[in-house]
């Protein structure tokens, strides 16, 4: 009979849950959702080694453990440490926090161009949420920003190096999904920057899922570039017959136009499963796909701005609100006639 695991219990912001041994902060804090979430810019569950680049999810570790009580000297990346049982954490709770989260987005936004309103990845940036919730009105810094030409990589995926933030999850998605990488970090310090070996093109089957994992506007797709802001775009749930990967995909659609193709994704913005090149780039056609349904999308994102089906969560308001006006026009209208 195998043995029980026994579980540790870890407390974030007041809420405890009970994780296995090994698991971290982030995803401890995963766990119970919510608020409680430290956001994550360079850590993408489904790649392993990543994180610990970025510095966003920083947390203050108040209590260690149950056996050792005492509070962590310093800020610690909850992405890359693991829970002790009755450790406890802070994240909106901690002062110190988010003092630090706001120092890491000016950090990372010192270089990084305020382009959003020319860039495909507008919406669905996970360095403009950051910067909305925590960013300074103004730069503080005099010099000039690293500037470079966009360069395309390949048939498919055009580089803006000037927007990213070197958190490497394209290296690492390129090491682990396809066979042979052809671009990684180049040089060191402010120096740094992502490209290909030789001015080679990326072309392996499953490099567009680079795109995905990209947090910002840094690799964009070269087929959907400035064809529609994201949240003109309606997003469907649609698979097809492939012999490369599930064919479980995203449609973001425009009346019957496919837009853009991308992978399924979770609320922290990660792939459920790995597409090939053919269905995201190839398959622009509705004929290559069965559609399933409107995918779900976080209410509160700017996606759902163009709502195409009415909020789950606010049925009873809207339909007292609809009604009150209803009754408002009735009443009106019977005075009318008196
Ligand atoms: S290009 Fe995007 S995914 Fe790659 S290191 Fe830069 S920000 Fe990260
Ligand atoms: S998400 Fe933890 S350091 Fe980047």
């Amino acid at each position: 009979m195998s043995e029980e695991v026994k579980k540790f219990k870890v407390t974030v912001d007041g809420q405890t849950v009970e994780v296995a041994p090994g698991t971290t902060i982030l995803e401890a804090a995963r766990a119970i959702g919510g608020k409680s979430v430290p956001p994550a810019m360079c850590y993408y569950k489904p790649l392993e080694t990543s994180g610990g680049r970025c510095r966003t999810c920083l947390v203050e570790v108040s209590k260690g453990s149950d056996a050792d009580p005492r509070p962590m000297p310093k800020l610690v990346a909850s992405c890359r440490t693991t829970v002790m049982d009755g450790m406890e954490i802070k994240n909106l709770q901690s002062e110190k926090t988010q003092e630090a989260r706001k120092a890491v987005t000016e950090f990372l936004l010192v270089n990084h161009p305020l382009d959003c309103p020319v860039c495909d990845q507008a919406g669905e940036c996970h360095l403009q949420d950051l910067g909305y919730e925590h960013g300074l009105e103004r730069t503080r810094t005099e010099f000039e920003r690293r500037t470079f030409e966009p360069e395309d990589i390949g048939p498919y995926i055009k580089l803006h190096m000037n927007r990213c933030i070197l958190c490497a999850r394209c290296v690492i998605a390129a090491n682990q999904l396809t066979e042979k990488r052809e671009h990684g970090i180049l040089f060191r310090g402010d120096h740094a920057e992502i490209s290909t070996y030789l001015n080679k093109a990326l072309d392996n089957d499953f490099i567009g899922n680079v795109i995905d994992v990209c947090p910002v506007g840094a690799l964009t797709d070269r087929t959907a570039r400035f064809a529609s802001r994201v949240w003109f775009t309606k997003p469907m749930d649609a698979h097809c017959s492939c012999d490369k990967c599930s064919g479980k995909a995203v449609l973001w659609m425009k009346g019957d136009e496919i837009i853009r193709v991308t992978t399924r994704q979770n609320q922290y913005g990660e792939s459920e499963e790995w597409i090939c090149n053919s269905c995201r780039f190839e398959k622009k056609e509705l004929s290559y796909w069965t559609i399933e349904g409107p995918r779900h999308i976080d209410r509160h994102s700017v996606i759902s701005l163009n709502h195409y089906q009415k909020p789950q969560d606010e049925p009873v308001l809207l339909d007292n609100f609809q009604a009150k006006q209803l009754s408002e026009k009735d009443e009106a209208e019977a005075n009318e006639q008196i």
